[in-house]
């Protein structure tokens, strides 16, 4: 019966593409940073993670006390290395085992109630343009070294090796996504790095930033960063930018493409904006934004070079304000938070509750300062 096993086989591939596009519009996670004076306790970061329905966190390191949290609450998690521990990890296999041992076993073995640890991330953005040169000869053995040691393991299949990148890793001519490609100082870098990434099937993270691209490049409006539809379009040859996210996405895939990794998955690692500290950075603009890139994301549109290609995964930068970020680069740095330092709401988005309930705030915060000014000072005691 043709016709029957036919509508058959339609119904299964049906089925199929309409769980994965469902489970690809729900892939929206977080950056969780602790460069905060007063961090929350992390068990109250997973309650707020959990009342909001966010299924995926990234984190800069593998903090013990963040690693028990998140344990038995099912929340992917990816784990990071500081760049400061790269020269290590690329001389020593040894510190790798210990590494992936101390912070990815103990955690991912512990039974029913473990961590779902999904990725590693060697390095935080450690090409970075301010840094020069002094991370790069450690990233690829770090990296090698760091799989080899899941592999060990029999972690490999299930947790992937990523590094994260950053936008200025990439130059275009005009800012034309058609004409990208990556920073020349990368160039030998990225061959080796992309075909080891590529081979064992790790996806590409990288951050990019419309408020950034806003701020520094005056042919980018606030409109066409804040995904308006009066914004003024854009066009590169045939194709037609209505918003900074697409132009920077593309720029992305065409230097992939230029090195030969067309196919390559592209993780935005982090996206946000920031609610002070520049001009334009307001709660009402963040707000507008994260709507925006919502409405996006889940639109299923893809982006002009890569039409209908659903966005898979998306990191927004970030859930708290950490008010111990370097403001080297300008005093929005400590602003990025969706939630306060405390895990006030500061703007509403639907980050996964539904589109209408309001985000749920942390609850019973407990606020210790004028308990620690007593216990540090020597005269007075509690
Ligand atoms: C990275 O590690 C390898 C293997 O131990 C070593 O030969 C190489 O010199 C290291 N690279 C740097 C730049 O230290
Ligand atoms: C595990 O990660 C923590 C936090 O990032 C780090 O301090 C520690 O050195 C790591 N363990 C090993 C064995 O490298
Ligand atoms: C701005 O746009 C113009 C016209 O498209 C282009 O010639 C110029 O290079 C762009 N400048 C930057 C910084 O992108
Ligand atoms: C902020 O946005 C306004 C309104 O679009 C714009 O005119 C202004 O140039 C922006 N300021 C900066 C510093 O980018
Ligand atoms: C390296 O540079 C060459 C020439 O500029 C370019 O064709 C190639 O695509 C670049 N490789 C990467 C990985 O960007």
């Amino acid at each position: 019966m043709p016709t029957n096993s036919c509508f058959i086989f339609f119904t299964i591939i049906s089925f199929f593409v309409i769980t994965s596009m469902v489970c690809r519009v729900r892939a929206v996670g977080v950056n969780w940073g602790t460069l905060a004076s007063h961090p929350l306790p992390p068990p109250k970061v997973v309650s707020l993670l959990k009342s909001n329905n966010i299924n995926k966190v990234k984190l800069i390191d593998a903090d013990s006390n963040v690693l028990q949290a998140l344990s038995g609450s099912n929340i992917g998690v990816t784990v990071g290395i500081p760049n400061s521990m790269l020269r290590g990890l690329n001389s020593s296999k040894k510190a790798a085992d210990s590494w992936v041992h101390d912070n990815v076993t103990r955690y991912f073995l512990n039974g029913g109630s473990g961590v779902r640890i999904e990725y590693v991330a060697v390095g935080d953005e450690p090409f970075l343009q301010c840094y020069g040169e002094q991370f790069h000869p450690f990233v690829i053995g770090a990296v090698t070294n760091i799989h080899s040691a899941l592999a060990r393991a029999k972690l490999d299949s299930k947790v992937k090796v990523v590094v994260p990148f950053s936008f200025d890793n990439f130059q275009s001519e005009s800012n034309l996504p058609s004409k990208a490609y990556f920073r020349p100082d990368l160039n030998k870098t990225m061959i080796e790095l992309l075909s080891f990434l590529n081979k064992h099937e790790s996806p590409f993270f990288v951050s990019i930033s419309p408020f950034l691209e806003h701020l520094q490049n005056k042919n980018i409006s606030l409109d066409f960063a804040l995904f308006k539809e009066t914004a003024h379009i854009r066009n590169d040859n045939h194709r037609a930018y209505k918003n900074s996210f697409d132009l920077s996405y593309d720029t992305v895939v065409t230097a992939l493409s230029g090195a030969g990794f067309p196919n390559m998955d592209v993780i935005m690692a982090k996206i946000g904006w920031p609610t002070d500290g520049a001009v334009n950075a307001t709660s009402y603009l963040a707000e507008t934004f994260m709507k925006g890139l919502m409405n996006h994301l889940h639109s299923n549109l893809g982006t002009p070079l890569k039409p209908r290609h659903p966005l898979t995964e998306t990191y927004l930068f970030s859930l708290l304000d950490e008010d111990q970020r370097s403001i080297a680069s300008g005093n929005y740095e400590r602003h990025w938070g969706i939630f306060t330092f405390d895990g006030q709401a500061k703007y509403q988005v639907d980050l996964g509750q539904g589109p209408s309930k309001s985000l749920v705030n942390a609850q019973n915060v407990e606020y210790l300062s004028s308990k620690w000014c007593v216990v540090n000072n020597n005269e007075i005691m509690p």
